[in-house]
Formats: C-alpha cells, structure tokens, sequence
C-alpha cells in the first residue's frame, strides 16, 4: 500500500511539475499560451497516437492515480487506527513536521481544491473574470485580475506544496531511498527544492496577472 502510495503520488508530482512549466507560457503572449494550450487537447504525441487521444490518457492516468493514491491512504489510515484500540496518553508532539501532521486533511483539503480548480477552468462550469468559451488567455487572465482569486490560490497551492514536501521524502524513503544520513538529508533537501519551486513556479503567473505584468 505503501508502494502504491509513493508511485502513484511520484506520477502526480511530475505532472505538476510539467504543469507548472507549462503554465509559464503565459509570459510568451497570448498566442503561444493559447496555441500550448490547444496542443496538449490536440496533436501531442501525434502520430504516435491519434490527435486528441494524449489529453484522455493522460486524464486516465491521473484518475487511476488518484484513485489508487486516496484509497492506499484510506485502507492505511484505517489500519493505523485499528492497531491501537486506546488513544496515545500523552498528546505531545515530538519529531514530527507541521507538513507530515497535516498529511490526511491536508489531502481531503487539496482535493476539494482541485475539483474547484477542474469546474473553473477545465469545464469552466464556474467563471470568474470570463465568459464560457474564453480562450485559455483569456479566462486565466480574467480569473486573475480578482486579487479574492489569487489569495485562494495561494492557500491552496501553499496545501499542494506542502503536500508535496512531505511527501516526496516519504515516497522515496518508502521506494528504499533513505539509507545513510548523508542520503536522509539530501531527500530532504530534494523535497524542500521541489516544493518552493512548485510553489513560486505556480504564483509567479496568477501574481503577474494581478499586477498588471501579464495582460
Ligand atoms: C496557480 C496555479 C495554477 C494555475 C494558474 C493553473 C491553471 C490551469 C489552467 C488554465 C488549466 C486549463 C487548461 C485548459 O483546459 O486549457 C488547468 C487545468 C488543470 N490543472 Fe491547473 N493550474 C494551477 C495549479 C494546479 C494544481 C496545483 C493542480 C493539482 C493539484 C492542477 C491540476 C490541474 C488539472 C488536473 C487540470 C486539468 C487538465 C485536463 O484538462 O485534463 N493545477 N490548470
């Protein structure tokens, strides 16, 4: 279950990363925004797969991840729970981190997070700053100028990120990672570097826009 947990949750954090690079084509213009956008929906990977079929088995991809992810961390929760039938006497927290203490809420709250984020901007069921149909330009350029917008976004990537910090190190200690203290900090190190530079690659376009440096 374990292993499930650090694969799948692996896979995630490289489509963020992928994500997140993606999303700074926002600084090239419109047009290369728009046209990056189209082609992830299109031609990529094409001929090796018809156009359009890359973006539903990515979709696939991420929904079996996701799945199998929340429901490792269900059936391992529960057994947690199930080994101890009386709660621990003493309440004192002793090594653990603010991100590792926040793991399973913290998940429950990115989750909600990213279904908001799905209706906004993938079936742009919820609009804010756009009409339906915008362009991808457009409707995030729209959705940014309200600053309510961009300080959401901050918590919840602030949630993802730390979400990732934690479980970066986890995942490859769990993969056999962590085998000396030199190796312990270097993780630790790597899960440190990945989250910040989520989290600044992230907010730099939402904060752009605010400003008025992307228009
Ligand atoms: C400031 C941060 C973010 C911005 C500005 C952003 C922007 C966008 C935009 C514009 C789209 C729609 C692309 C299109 O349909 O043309 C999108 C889709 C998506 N985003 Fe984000 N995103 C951000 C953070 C995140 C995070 C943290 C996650 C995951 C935890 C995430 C997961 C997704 C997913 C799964 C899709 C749907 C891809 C699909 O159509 O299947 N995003 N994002």
């Amino acid at each position: 279950m374990k292993v499930v947990m650090a694969i799948t949750g692996l896979i995630m954090v490289g489509f963020l990363l992928m994500h997140m690079y993606g999303n700074l084509k926002v600084f090239l213009g419109a047009d290369a925004f728009n046209h990056y956008a189209h082609w992830l929906k299109g031609d990529i990977l094409y001929p090796l797969v018809p156009s359009g079929w890359f973006i539903w088995i990515f979709r696939l991809v991420m929904l079996a991840s996701i799945v199998a992810h929340i429901w490792s961390a269900a059936v391992l929760t529960g057994r947690a729970h199930a080994a101890r039938s009386t709660k621990y006497v003493t309440t004192k927290r002793l090594s653990q981190t603010y991100a590792a203490r926040t793991m399973r809420w913290g998940g429950v709250i990115l989750l909600v997070g990213l279904i908001f984020h799905l209706l906004q901007f993938t079936t742009q069921t919820v609009q804010t700053g756009f009409t339906a149909g915008a362009e991808p330009y457009e409707m995030t350029v729209g959705a940014f100028g309200n600053w309510w917008l961009v300080l959401l976004y901050a918590v919840w990537v602030g949630i993802v990120c730390s979400h990732v910090r934690h479980g970066v190190w986890s995942a490859l200690t769990t993969l056999g990672a962590n085998t000396s203290p030199a190796a312990r900090s270097f993780l630790n190190g790597l899960a440190w570097v990945i989250a910040v530079v989520l989290f600044v690659g992230f907010m730099i376009m939402p904060l752009a826009v605010l400003f008025g440096w992307v228009n």
